[in-house]
């Protein structure tokens, strides 16, 4: 699915020698590297301000406690995600409202949520739109909702760093974004690590409180928040791997177009004259720049296709094999099958192929002759 030594191959030296000048410092939690990340990662994703933090999840729980959510609220959010998205919301005291996903993309459907917030009554709100595999949600239709019912946005990023939307990108949109660096990511570090980026200075604040017990000041406790600081190494390596994001998500679109190509010259893909193929290829919206933080599509006999595959050396992932809402943890929420066709449909028919940004297209050739032989 994903070879990370070849990334590593390449940066190799230069990463060595930031973590090795972070040991001879001896800083090893926030501090003046962690700083110098935020700055830079706000830059990258056209933010006022970031907020390093350990992980996309804690990423999640931070903007949601720093954009106002409070216990008993509810936010609106994706049913076909990871478990973080659905799990930060309890962790900030809220309740997940599931809406469904728009079948062409599997992102979350503005015109699902509008109905939900038109339905909600005088119940405080979130929308957390999720941009899945590296593609920008409607964002321009969630801005509107937002301002037409006076509910804050938060976007789980946590997939899509480097992604855009109508030109502006992902992490730039929200009261707060979460982003994950966990090592499969585009933008990878050396362990779990995340961070929030937003607009306004006061939530920034806000969220290097909380992501720290609570308090501006060692051992005053303003509330209680979390130990969820950035290591100083985390921050490192990804300020060595920021100035190369760029160039290895348009490796990961360039690598999209020849599976593009590959499937659809095969005669594997859905199209007018041949709407029985076995594949149908998710949907890029125009106005989405796409980083492909995994390339999915949806398929006949999935689960035979995945063993096929595997017995011939190429691994593929189910990015998500349950909904959230059918969740075993979640069923308090009262959420029965039938209740999200889309999303329950799209977890028996997705399947990712490998992807990454070094992916060779002789690799590439190979699983889509194993996908067609599957078929033949
Ligand atoms: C959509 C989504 N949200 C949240 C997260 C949580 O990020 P982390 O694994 O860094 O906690 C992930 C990570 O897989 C994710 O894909």
């Amino acid at each position: 699915m994903l070879d990370l030594s070849r990334q590593y191959a390449s940066l190799r030296q230069e990463l060595l020698e930031a973590v090795s000048r972070i040991c001879d410092s001896q800083k090893y939690i926030l501090g003046e590297e962690v700083n110098a990340f935020e700055r830079e990662f706000a830059a990258l994703c056209t933010a006022r301000e970031a907020v390093g933090c350990a992980s996309g999840t804690d990423a999640l729980w931070l903007g949601l406690v720093a954009a106002g959510v409070k216990p008993g609220d509810s936010v609106i959010t994706s049913p076909f995600s990871f478990f973080a998205t659905a799990s930060s919301i309890i962790r900030a005291g809220a309740r997940p409202v599931f809406a469904d996903v728009d079948p062409q993309t599997l992102n979350l459907d503005p015109s699902r949520v509008e109905a939900s917030l038109r339905s909600g009554g005088a119940r405080r709100t979130a929308i957390m739109p999720v941009h899945l595999y590296g593609q920008c949600a409607d964002m321009d239709a969630f801005v509107s909702l937002s301002a037409e019912f006076g509910v804050p946005l938060v976007e789980d990023a946590a997939q899509a760093v480097g992604a855009s939307w109508s030109g502006k990108l992902a992490g730039s949109w929200g009261a707060a974004n979460a982003f994950s660096f966990y090592p499969t990511k585009n933008l990878s570090a050396f362990g779990d690590a995340g961070a929030l980026t937003t607009n306004d200075p006061a939530l920034a604040e806000h969220a290097r409180s909380l992501r720290n017990h609570g308090g501006k000041q060692r051992y005053y406790h303003d509330e209680i928040g979390a130990n969820s600081r950035l290591d100083a190494i985390q921050a490192a390596v990804l300020r060595v791997k920021m100035p190369h994001l760029a160039r290895w998500n348009e490796g990961r679109r360039q690598r999209a177009r020849v599976y593009d190509h590959l499937l659809h010259s095969a005669g594997l893909t859905k199209t007018g004259a041949n709407s029985s193929a076995p594949v149908t290829l998710l949907k890029t919206r125009a106005q989405a720049e796409h980083i492909f933080h995994q390339y999915v599509i949806r398929v006949h006999q999935r689960d035979q296709l995945r063993d096929f595959l595997k017995e011939r050396g190429v691994s593929t992932e189910i990015y998500y094999p349950v909904p959230l809402h059918l969740q075993k943890c979640f069923a308090y929420l009262g959420y029965t099958p039938g209740g999200l066709p889309e999303a329950e449909q799209a977890a028996k028919d997705v399947l990712a192929l490998p992807m990454f940004a070094e992916l060779e297209e002789y690799e590439q050739k190979h699983v889509v002759d194993c996908i067609a032989e599957f078929y033949s």
